[in-house]
């Protein structure tokens, strides 16, 4: 099964369960550079056998200009040209270098992601949003273009380390909240062994995930309105990310707390459904606590990207399943913080 989306700026081709197959046809070897890390390459290096393959650091802190300008050098000294095909094989930080760097050289080569993290499966291979960080600043320098062609396997997941699958998870909590009501309500009644046990599960998920962002991406690529509601819980969380070392997932659960206190205390948000947040997070394996300094985050936060003079478009929730993007003041934000901080540490 395969079908395509016809976004603004590109079509992408979608294969919701590729085979290895579907490498070799989506990525001729004479015409394709991999590029991937080397946790992903220990597990299937195999695959790249033949192929013009770059292998990076795992992790973060290799999503930088430095290893952009390095990873330039190599694709030029591989001869990369107009019909090279650069394809990111692995999670979201392969998938913002590749995609990135496809982006920019030659003003634009063609590109495609095999993901092998939930995260990037459920997430950051869609969409064409693409980047690096700058110092401790999250995606500063960046893109926007549609891959030519998505191929998600889910058996690569089996490899995946548990915590892995927690900060997937994370993202597939914020479908729920910004869109999807009775998402939220099949996800208070699973957990993280459930889908990790039940492939057909997972799969549907997936799905569901996919076609959410691609939804919200097809009315609004350049996230001028609601592409802005996939940021839930992604301010305040790229704050504890950046100060406390976290793992995205990990920050986004606890962002999506502060962002329902916003909620509550300038929506009047249900305060009932805190909790269930709580349980939620615990549930698919995130805290739902951390020990921070309210001043370090804020002023952490008052370099955000979404930063309008005394302002910061926050998304909000109005009820499960509907998001709205709203101004806080930096007081308002103090006031959210505060409060998790107050009762997290009860
Ligand atoms: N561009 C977007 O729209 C977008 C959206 C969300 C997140 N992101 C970015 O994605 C990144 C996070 O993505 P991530 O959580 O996938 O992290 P990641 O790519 O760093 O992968 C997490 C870890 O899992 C390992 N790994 C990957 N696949 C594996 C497998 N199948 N088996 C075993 N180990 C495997 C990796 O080597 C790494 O150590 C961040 O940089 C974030 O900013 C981008």
């Amino acid at each position: 099964m395969q079908y395509t989306v016809h976004f603004p700026g590109g079509q992408t081709d979608y294969y919701p369960s590729a085979s290895t197959q579907d490498l070799l046809q989506l990525a001729p070897i004479e015409h394709t550079i991999i590029i991937s890390d080397n946790n992903v390459a220990m597990h299937y290096g195999e695959l790249f056998k033949g192929y013009k393959t770059i292998v990076v650091s795992a992790g973060d802190q290799s999503k930088t200009l430095e290893t952009i300008s390095a990873l330039a050098k190599q694709i030029a000294e591989f001869e990369a040209h107009k019909t090279t095909r650069i394809i990111g094989f692995g999670g979201g930080m392969i998938c913002d270098l590749s995609g990135f760097l496809a982006s920019i050289y030659m003003r634009g080569i063609e590109f495609g992601f095999m993901p092998t993290t939930l995260l990037a499966m459920v997430d950051a291979a869609i969409g064409g949003k693409n980047g690096v960080n700058i110092g401790l600043n999250k995606n500063m320098l960046g893109t926007i273009k549609q891959p030519k062609f998505i191929a998600t396997n889910p058996a690569f997941l089996n490899t995946l380390p548990s915590q892995e699958w927690s900060n997937g998870f994370a993202e597939i909590i914020k479908y729920a909240c910004i869109a999807d009501e009775p998402l939220w309500h099949q996800l208070r009644t699973q957990n993280l062994i459930g889908f990790q046990k039940d492939a057909t599960l997972l799969s549907n998920i997936i799905h569901q995930c996919v076609q959410h962002k691609n939804r919200i991406v097809l009315a609004d690529e350049q996230e001028n309105n609601i592409r802005k509601s996939l940021n839930f819980g992604h301010t305040a969380g790229h704050a504890f990310e950046t100060i406390y070392r976290l793992q995205h997932g990990q920050a986004v659960g606890l962002g999506m707390i502060v962002a329902l206190i916003a909620s509550e205390q300038n929506l009047d948000f249900p305060v009932h459904i805190r909790p269930l947040l709580i349980n939620m997070l615990h549930q698919y394996g995130l805290p739902s606590t951390i020990d921070f300094n309210v001043e370090k985050v804020m002023h952490t936060l008052k370099l955000d990207k979404k930063r309008s003079n005394e302002t910061i478009d926050f998304i909000l929730l109005e009820s499960i399943g509907k998001a709205k993007i709203h101004p806080l003041t930096f007081s308002e934000i103090n006031r959210a913080l505060q409060t998790f901080f107050d009762e997290g540490n009860r």
